[in-house]
């Protein structure tokens, strides 16, 4: 079976699973078990065909493990991890997993983020994120080929696995960037079509946690403010707003805070809410601090960092849009200049 095959069957069995959730008729509900049955069967194949090229330590439910065993079997192949120890978390859109690494990696453990067939629909409204920025294909680079742009502009099946591709992609070429900038981050190690292998917080037996669940004391308080602006000025610079920060996409291990969770990432420049988005990622950073003690004013804090890089925090409008009798006018043109 090829693996686009295997993806829609994933899907389709993930859509069974949500159909099942509402009320329907006993009749429907008999031939949907059935179908359900036959395409459990193709997995279970799909499973053991897998399983005799990698097998790992972690037991996953049948249909987990078929997809987590496609998912990183070409990562195992190239000798990036050598087992799956166990899982992290799931969440609706991934889940990330615990490995053991192979000899390509310079670490004893890394974290494997593997992205739910279907994570797109359940997405944080990708739209949003999607303004001014390309996609990317699975290389990493940008989708040139016209076929392929149209297919996504029009969501048909192939174009949607495209746009799976990319966010995935956006996930895994900012953490490059941001990690070679000196950014907090997780180490990037490989990027395969459905998951992400970078480095792993934690230890072997517990995981790092996520900052929303840490009390600290005034002085550490204070100190990981300071990183986390650190982090946040930096990654302006390399011109990336996360899009999606707070306490909870932030780990804290050892005394030290790790940035996670970067496929919405945003482009400053490119998307006309960038500031809106900034904004609110800085808010929410300053509201977790501000209950530790510190003190933070959101608002004052992302305007600071954002015109300190040259951007505006009010649109430019073009001075030919501009009425010069009208006082109101007046004052935006003074404003811009
Ligand atoms: N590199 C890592 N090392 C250790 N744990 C990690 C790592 N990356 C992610 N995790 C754990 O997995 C969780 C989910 O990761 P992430 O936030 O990237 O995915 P997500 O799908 O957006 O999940 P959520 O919807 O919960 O935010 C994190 O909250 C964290 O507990
Ligand atoms: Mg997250």
């Amino acid at each position: 079976m090829s693996k686009n095959k295997l993806l829609e069957l994933y899907e389709e069995i993930e859509d069974l699973d949500e159909d099942a959730t509402e009320s329907a008729p006993k009749r429907l509900t008999q031939k949907r078990e059935s179908k359900k049955q036959v395409m459990d069967a193709k997995v279970f194949v799909r499973a053991q065909e897998v399983s005799r090229e990698f097998k790992f330590t972690y037991k996953a439910a049948r249909f987990e493990e078929a997809w987590l065993l496609d998912s990183l079997a070409e990562i195992a192949q190239h000798q990036w991890i050598s087992d799956v120890l166990r899982k992290v978390k799931g969440g609706k859109e991934a889940s990330v997993y615990l490995c053991r690494s192979g000899v390509a990696v310079d670490a004893p453990l890394v974290a494997a983020k593997v992205y739910r067939p279907r994570s797109l629909r359940n997405l944080k409204n990708d739209q949003q994120y999607r303004v001014g920025r390309v996609d990317l294909g699975e290389d990493g680079n940008a989708l040139v080929k016209s076929a392929d742009v149209h297919a996504i502009a029009k969501r048909s099946s192939y174009g949607e696995g495209l746009r799976h591709q990319s966010w995935i992609a956006y996930e895994f070429r900012t953490l490059e960037i941001l990690h070679e900038a000196g950014v907090d981050v997780p180490k990037p190690y490989a990027m395969e079509k459905n998951a992400i292998l970078m480095g792993y917080v934690g230890s072997l037996e517990r995981s790092a946690p996520a900052l929303s669940s840490v009390s600290l004391e005034l002085d550490e308080a204070k100190h990981l403010y300071d990183r986390t602006v650190h982090n946040i000025d930096l990654m302006l610079t390399h011109d990336r707003i996360h899009g999606d920060l707070s306490a909870y996409n932030i780990l804290y291990w050892d005394g030290d805070i790790t940035l996670i969770d970067f496929p919405q990432v945003v482009l400053p420049e490119s998307n006309p809410a960038s500031w809106n988005i900034f904004l609110r990622d800085v808010t929410r950073v300053c509201q977790y601090f501000s209950l530790q003690g510190v003190e933070c004013d959101g608002r004052k804090l992302a305007t600071e960092l954002w015109t300190s890089h040259g951007h505006k925090t009010v649109k430019e409008i073009d001075p030919r849009y501009l009425d010069a009798e009208k006082p109101e006018d007046r004052k935006v043109w003074e404003k811009q200049k």
